[in-house]
């Protein structure tokens, strides 16, 4: 496995197999590995002829005040892991590498990344858009992975390859989950103890939220009211959001129909978890 940190050293290792008719699977990440991230690149293995992983933790998508500086970095694990999992290349660029001075283009999916996530970190998909298209330049992947647990950011990098007709299919994978649900997260390792166990309220109020939609509330106001409901009885819970989308377009419905996201924002401590359920109405 060859760790590269330029873009064009990493170019030409990938042109080279691609000119010799290897297929390429890419698993964009921001590193510090866990079993989501391993789903990814298992299912990119099984698929692929040759797998590269990018760890690239990109300072465009992180807001003023949020945890870029923070954030947890362990290459040398994450080396190991990718190893274990028979990764190809890892491409591990540094920011003035990705950003060179006078770095001046942005690619921004308009709509889709204004509500949810984009209404409290507003240039977030912008960043995420623009680091994924450099990457899929870089990376000309066949196919790219990316978990379900970010869904929206998943349906808007799938738009964006659609409108702008990049030549990868974009694969969503399911969420992996702890054993007591919480979605897997590099950023629950900011979380103690005490906040860990309240964590697991996100998972509980999607599975309330389930039961209902199951037993047939269509009603969005309503559900939204009741899931509510179920993350405020965890004092350290602190909600973001709770809504109820449409699972193509993100935007808002007013009754539940056909595909939806079931989508929530949850803050426990200073740390800002996500998670979400998608429903089919033909269930
Ligand atoms: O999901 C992530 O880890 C990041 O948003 C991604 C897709 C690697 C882009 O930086």
């Amino acid at each position: 496995m060859k760790i590269l940190g330029t873009v064009q050293e990493t170019k030409q290792e990938i042109r080279a197999w691609k000119k010799a008719g290897l297929s390429v699977g890419l698993v964009p990440t921001m590193g510090f590995l866990h079993e989501g991230h391993l789903s990814l690149i298992q299912r990119a293995k099984k698929e692929n002829d040759k797998v590269v992983v990018s760890i690239f933790v990109n300072p465009t998508q992180f807001g003023k005040g949020e945890d870029l500086e923070s954030y947890p970095r362990d290459l040398e694990k994450d080396a190991q892991l990718c190893e274990a999992e028979g990764v190809d290349l890892i491409f591990h660029p540094t920011p003035e590498e990705m950003y060179p001075t006078g770095f001046h283009t942005y690619v921004n999916v308009e709509t889709l990344s204004e509500t949810l996530c984009g209404k409290s970190r507003p240039t977030h998909f912008r960043g995420v858009c623009t680091v994924v298209s450099k990457l899929f330049h870089i990376a000309a992947p066949d196919r790219a992975y990316f978990g379900q647990k970010d869904a929206q950011q998943l349906a808007i990098v799938k738009r964006m390859v659609r409108d702008l007709d990049f030549d990868v299919e974009v694969i969503g994978c399911p969420i992996i989950r702890e054993s007591d649900g919480l979605a897997k997260s590099s950023r629950n390792t900011y979380l103690n103890e005490e906040q860990r166990r309240a964590a697991t309220v996100l998972h509980r109020a999607l599975l309330y939220g389930e039961t209902l939609l199951r037993q047939g509330q269509r009603d969005v106001t309503q559900l939204e009211r009741e899931i509510r409901a179920q993350i405020e009885k965890e004092p350290l819970a602190q909600i973001d959001y709770v809504q109820i989308v449409d699972a193509l377009s993100m935007q808002p419905v007013p009754k539940v129909e056909e595909e939806i996201l079931v989508a929530l924002a949850v803050r426990i401590g200073n740390t800002r978890l996500i998670d979400n359920l998608m429903f089919t109405t033909e269930n």
